[in-house]
């Protein structure tokens, strides 16, 4: 691992410290391997709180922070942070690839303390976990770890009512998520660079997009775009849905065929090491939206640009929602769609966007203020603005020729100090330009 990589995960370890304060113990276990069928596994997936901290992408091991340090056998040194991983075993480097193994962790990772993940046992203890006043363990991700890192948490659980007598056991996602909240200098770059990755990979396919071709070519091609563009991973399954298809939000199968005259609306991004993009962008198939069809991308495309020119710290994402929601009901209104605004819920059924980051759907912590979650923005946040309407083809009461058409719109913002910058600005969205790009040459 590179210098300033090494840097960035110590600086987050230093930070969780900070937060925890100095009389508690952190265990925050990395993931396992998840099978798929039969002896096949699913491609290993590290969680993203556990790469945060360490960099590391290896299955079955897990990090211990005790800001206080911890000593070990009749050893003086203290260390507050240590790295439990799997042992180094010939034959099944043979078979998976190579480990690190405690001995080159210090090396390659930076952090101070590692040892084989067989002895975490050690410090999962009562006698010894009574010394903290509050014990910190990643319970959400831990309760679903299989293979041997289950054996270990085994004896957690067993006595965890007896720890929980004697200290304060708490689950870290709430600090992680605090942690996370702010993104540093580096994982803005990284940001950019997914950012980067996803809009030449939707620029290449676009061209692709014409009627009669399969939805899932079109899915096939943005993955190989990524991967070309040195993506590892997909941000997130990639949703291209074509007509109808682009009113079921979380359309996954994509195993339609696109028809002339409707809309291909694609939401897809790629993960750049292990950082999300998040793009959706509605194509007209045949390379010309119809007249109603530009009348409702438009509306879209308003909300869309007049939400991110707000974006600003100290400015309400709930109460930015609630703004786009008034320019797509007046949209709707002025086109006599809608005609009681109250109902803008039956079309626009999603809110604005999400904090966006490690994880497509970043959960960081929000502001709470008079017993209300406003999420106030603050410097550092990256936030999607992803606008869209939908019309289902059994939805009787608007006009016949509004229905089965599904639009949204989707960039992701960074929070600046003195407003924000459109990450993905390069992704044309103006209707002209659109229609310009899927021209074939
Ligand atoms: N791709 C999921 C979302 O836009 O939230
Ligand atoms: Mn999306
Ligand atoms: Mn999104």
């Amino acid at each position: 691992m590179k210098n300033n990589q090494k840097k960035f995960h110590a600086s987050r370890r230093k930070e969780l410290a900070k937060l925890i304060g100095k009389d508690s113990i952190a265990f925050i276990f990395g993931n396992t391997v998840i099978n798929k069928s039969f002896d096949g596994n699913y491609q290993f997936k590290q969680f993203k709180n556990f790469y945060y901290l360490t960099g590391f992408k290896e299955p079955e091991a897990a990090l211990v922070i005790a800001p206080n340090g911890i000593k070990f056998g009749k050893q003086e040194k203290k260390y507050n942070e240590i790295l439990y991983v799997r042992p180094k075993d010939k034959q099944r480097e043979i078979w998976d690839g190579a480990r690190v193994g405690f001995e080159n962790v210090n090396k390659e990772l930076g952090i101070n303390k590692a040892l084989e993940n067989t002895r975490i046992n050690n410090l999962m203890n009562i006698a010894w976990l009574r010394n903290f006043t509050k014990v910190y363990i990643n319970f959400g991700e831990m309760l679903k770890l299989t293979q041997k890192s289950a054996q270990w948490v085994r004896a957690l659980i067993d006595s965890l009512n007896i720890i929980a007598a004697h200290a304060e056991v708490i689950d870290i996602s709430y600090i992680m998520a605090k942690l996370r909240r702010e993104k540093t200098k580096e994982e803005i770059e990284k940001m950019k660079k997914a950012a980067e990755i996803t809009i030449n990979s939707y620029n290449k396919t676009m061209k692709e997009i014409k009627p009669g071709v399969p939805e899932l070519k079109i899915q096939a091609l943005l993955e190989y775009n990524y991967k070309s563009e040195g993506s590892e991973d997909i941000a997130y399954h990639p949703i291209v849905a074509s007509g109808e298809n682009a009113c079921t939000l979380h359309y996954e199968l994509n195993n339609g065929i696109m028809k002339d005259g409707e809309i291909l609306t694609i939401d897809s991004g790629a993960e750049f090491e292990y950082y999300c993009c998040d793009i959706t962008r509605s194509f007209p198939i045949n390379g010309k939206f119809t007249k109603e069809q530009k009348e409702i991308y438009e509306i879209v495309l308003r909300a869309n640009k007049e939400c991110i020119k707000r974006i600003k710290p100290g400015v309400s994402f709930n109460k930015l929602s609630k703004f786009s929601w008034e320019i797509l009901s007046e949209g709707l209104f002025k086109l006599g769609i809608l005609k009681d605004k109250k109902k803008i819920g039956n079309y626009a059924v999603h809110g604005l966007g999400h904090h966006i980051g490690l994880d497509t759907h970043d959960a960081v912590q929000a502001e709470k203020k008079l017993g209300n979650n406003y999420e106030i923005l603050r410097p550092g946040n990256i936030i999607t603005v992803e606008p869209g309407l939908y019309f289902r083809n059994d939805m009787k009461e608007i006009p016949k020729k509004y229905r089965g058409i599904g639009i949204r719109i989707e960039d992701v913002v960074l929070v600046t100090k003195s407003g924000n910058i459109n990450l993905t600005e390069k992704m044309v969205k103006e209707v002209r330009d659109v229609e310009h790009m899927m021209k074939k040459d």
